[in-house]
């Protein structure tokens, strides 16, 4: 059989994961939702999650992927005692990375499609306003035709650069993407900050304001930012794990994670740096959601001085961010096909083509031909039904599976677990934090999912007058959860 792929070089290995990681997630997601949940008190919360759920976690996974060599569609399986039912989450995992990419494109082409807008002038004339700029976003989203060329280009564009293979690919255009992302972004906040008056948003962005928190909801806030630490590391459907696959057992896994998640922090801050402060110079309020940088930026950068350039550039960075991601989830899916059936790289490229292409359609017309169709209650799209399966389930039920089988001894168990990320020379992962990681991390993550459908539905049910909506709710969350149950603690192991 041909021997895995490997990674030409340690700096490719970080500067891919990171690139997985570095996404809307980071420049998107956290800009608004620090706007939202009180600027710095959320950002202490969220670094609390990093550090005491991201990183153990992240650890998990890539040990994981290094010790099956294998991608999610399989890992489970050739680590997992005989008899146990672990294997059975790779579909589940499998399933994760096809539906992020099913909004995740989509995205990704609106970034590209603003860059492209900003680079011909159209946000830069005397003639554009508010109303325009609000007028144009609508458009973008009420034409299905942009969207789906956008969509279908961002497809193209990353799996062209999977079908390069891992270090001709993979790994040489992310680490030319990622470095212009590293500058771009310096250059960017040192502009932002340096805007008249900008330097209330910087104090709005480091002085934590509780009061603005409890306006939001603690259980909100806490609920958001754990989603928010799993979703911004690329956690819990294996995303990540891959990459351990790819890897030699030249360096442990503790030091590399910690890197990855440093630099994936660093990014997410930055992206702030540059947003909060250009709001707070223009006097632009920074808590309008998921809109905020497609039409309260594009209203700050009419404004400025040199807007079209800065505008052009920032859309640039967006769209590095954006498909640095979709070609390391790609680089997944390609090899889901590769480790199940054996088809080659080719193959499984032109095949996921097509799939993740028609995939995509449903959240491009849930925004118009499809906008009747509004599934976790009014307002919301097809788009956000599959973000919340994904964020708010996928994501840390997965890592929980993942935890879990590197922490039981009904899994791969907790001594496999530790040879396994502390193979190699650097930092060793600490042994104390085992009690914490069986029970304390699992227990947190079920209260926390727990009380945010809790959270999420309430108000909608109380709206509704109607309790039958929480009490469903609450038995879909608990399913899900009796679902993973089964997978941990089902079938009878085998010692052989
Ligand atoms: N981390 C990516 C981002 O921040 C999103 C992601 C989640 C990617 C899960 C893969 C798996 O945009």
């Amino acid at each position: 059989m041909k021997s895995r792929e490997k990674f030409g070089s340690r700096l490719g290995f970080i500067l891919v994961s990171a690139g997985c990681a570095v996404g809307l997630g980071n420049v998107w997601k956290f800009p608004y939702m620090t706007g939202r949940y009180g600027g710095a008190a959320f950002i202490v919360i969220y670094l609390i999650f990093l550090i005491l759920m991201g990183w153990p976690i992240m650890v998990c996974e890539f040990s994981v992927g290094r010790g099956s060599q294998k991608s999610c569609a399989t890992s489970f399986k050739v680590l997992e005692p005989k008899g146990t039912k672990w294997h059975h989450y790779g579909w589940f995992g499998m399933a994760g990375n096809y539906l992020l990419m099913m909004f995740y494109t989509m995205v990704a082409g609106w970034m590209m499609y603003y860059c492209f807008r900003c680079a011909k002038g159209d946000f830069s004339s005397s003639s554009v306003d508010a109303q325009v700029i609000v007028n144009r976003f609508n458009e973008m989203l009420s034409s299905p035709g942009i969207l789906t060329f956008w969509m279908i280009l961002t497809v193209l564009l990353a799996f062209g650069v999977c079908s390069f293979g891992v270090q001709k690919g993979v790994e040489r255009i992310t680490k030319i993407m990622m470095t212009a992302l590293l500058a771009l972004i310096v250059v960017l906040a040192v502009h932002s900050v340096r805007l008249p008056g900008a330097i209330e948003g910087v104090k709005f962005y480091l002085i934590p304001d509780f009061q603005k928190m409890k306006e939001a909801g603690i259980g909100n806030v806490i609920f958001g930012a754990m989603s928010q630490a799993f979703f911004t590391l690329s956690l819990g459907i294996g995303a990540m794990a891959i990459f351990g696959s790819y890897l030699d057992k030249n360096r442990s896994l503790a030091g590399e994670a910690a890197s990855i998640g440093i630099l994936d922090t660093f990014v997410a801050l930055m992206a702030g740096m540059i947003i909060i402060p250009a709001c707070f110079s223009f006097g632009i309020e920074p808590d309008a959601g998921p809109s905020l940088i497609f039409i309260t930026l594009p209203q700050i950068f009419n404004q400025m001085t040199g807007g079209r350039i800065w505008g052009t550039l920032f859309f640039l960075f967006l769209s590095f961010a954006a498909l640095s991601t979709v070609i390391a989830v790609f680089e997944n899916i390609i090899s889901f096909a590769i480790d199940l059936f054996g088809i080659s790289r080719s193959r499984a490229v032109l095949i996921n083509i097509v799939l993740v292409s028609l995939l995509s359609m449903p959240a491009v017309l849930g925004f118009n031909v499809l906008s009747g169709i509004q599934p976790l209650g009014a307002g919301t799209g097809i788009m956000d039904l599959e973000d919340f399966l994904v964020s708010n389930n996928l994501l840390p039920l997965g890592s929980l599976v993942y935890l879990m089988f590197c922490t039981q001894k009904r899994g791969w168990g907790w001594e496999n677990f530790i040879k396994e990320a502390n193979a190699g020379n650097g930092k060793k992962f600490p042994l104390f934090v085992r009690g914490y990681m069986t029970y304390g991390i699992p227990a947190l993550i079920v209260v926390i999912y727990l009380k945010g459908y809790w959270d999420m539905f309430a108000p909608q049910a109380a709206a509704a007058n109607n309790p039958l909506l929480l009490a469903g709710w609450m038995c879909v969350a608990i399913a899900f959860l009796a679902l993973i149950g089964w997978f941990a603690f089902g079938g009878k192991r085998k010692d052989s």
